[in-house]
């Protein structure tokens, strides 16, 4: 008990979270009303019922068809707002989010409602709540390179309200180098880069050497099969490249049809972890709090290693050196 409260006081920070992955099965019902849409489910409870997934493609089934009741600029900024107001009461002094934003263009939606809404509620929530953040575009690498391209191109006027891009969605024949050019281009325009790196996923470990090699990502998001090359850890290590780890779903890397914990290896290791909560609304609502709780116990983490895992969070942060310095 007292472990927890020392979790849930800790200043911490949050750099891998999808806000459309905190979209709660009541939020849903609202704005599905609020948008003249019907739900398959009859309540809240049978709609939390039917989050049940097996691995990566089961879980995005179910992110997707969730996010469809999302359409107006007010939609969004809810979204938004309610996250950064869960996470400010967590003690989240800053996050870094992803959104989707090709899965909403899809449907008709203006980048300009997307956008707009998350930046107001950004706006908001550092007004009122005192919690920064900032927001990270990410590239559905299941879809078409052409699509990525007219997102990143739909959004690039934009830019002053994106601190960078990431990969994400189906990784399986998806490798990063599919976005060569998309990254090249965000950069140029001044964004940072980061990518996934799901856990287990086929030739994952050459999808880690082509983003740390070819692609310069700045993160890595997931990445825990790192710890079966002791060569790609020295490199990561050598660079201090973040990993954005998420316990709930990338915390263990299965070899030989064991279990590794690849948290603990990790940091063992001595790479720069942060722990965070992806898409809290469809892994039991656990955000960060009640995922650093659980980390601690399967981790066995001391106060001192998760004082450590949340100055790597702090020291990621894509924000100018002396604001960083302020939260350390
Ligand atoms: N991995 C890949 N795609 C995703 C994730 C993730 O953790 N969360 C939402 N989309
Ligand atoms: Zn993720």
């Amino acid at each position: 008990a007292s472990m927890g409260r020392f979790i849930a006081g800790l200043p911490k920070a949050e750099f891998h979270v999808h806000l459309e992955g905190t979209l709660e099965a009541d939020m849903k019902f609202a704005l599905a009303k609020r948008n003249g849409l019907s739900l398959p489910y009859a309540d809240v409870a049978a709609m939390k019922r039917s989050y049940v997934y097996h691995d990566l493609p089961s879980f995005l089934k179910i992110y997707y068809d969730g996010m469809q009741v999302l359409l107006t600029e007010q939609d969004f900024y809810d979204l938004a707002y309610g996250y950064l107001r869960k996470a400010a009461s967590q003690n989240v002094l800053y996050a870094e989010m992803f959104f989707d934003p090709q899965e909403h263009l899809k449907r008709g939606v203006a980048i300009e409602a997307v956008i707009g809404g998350i930046t107001r509620a950004r706006g908001d929530a550092a007004k009122s709540l005192g919690i920064e953040s900032q927001l990270i575009l990410c590239f559905m690498r299941d879809l078409s390179a052409g699509s990525a391209m007219e997102a990143l191109d739909a959004a690039l006027p934009y830019k002053d309200k994106l601190i960078g891009v990431g990969l994400d969605s189906d990784e399986k024949g998806n490798p990063p180098e599919k976005f060569a050019e998309h990254f090249a281009k965000a950069r140029a325009a001044g964004l940072h880069v980061t990518m996934h790196c799901d856990v287990n996923q086929e030739n994952t470990l050459e999808h880690i050497r082509t983003a740390l090699l070819d692609l310069k990502t700045e993160r890595i998001d997931h990445g825990g099969n790192i710890v079966q090359s002791p060569e790609l850890m020295a490199l990561a290590r050598s660079r201090g490249i973040p990993f954005t780890v998420c316990p709930t779903f990338s915390g263990q890397v299965i070899e030989d049809g064991r279990p590794i914990n690849a948290l603990r290896q990790m940091l063992d290791a001595g790479l720069k972890v942060s722990v965070n909560s992806d898409d809290p609304a469809y892994m039991g609502s656990e955000y960060i709090t009640e995922v650093l709780i659980r980390a601690q116990k399967d981790s066995t983490l001391t106060p001192a290693e998760l004082v450590r895992i949340e100055r790597n969070a702090f020291e990621t942060a894509w924000i100018p050196a002396q604001q960083r310095d302020g939260y350390l």
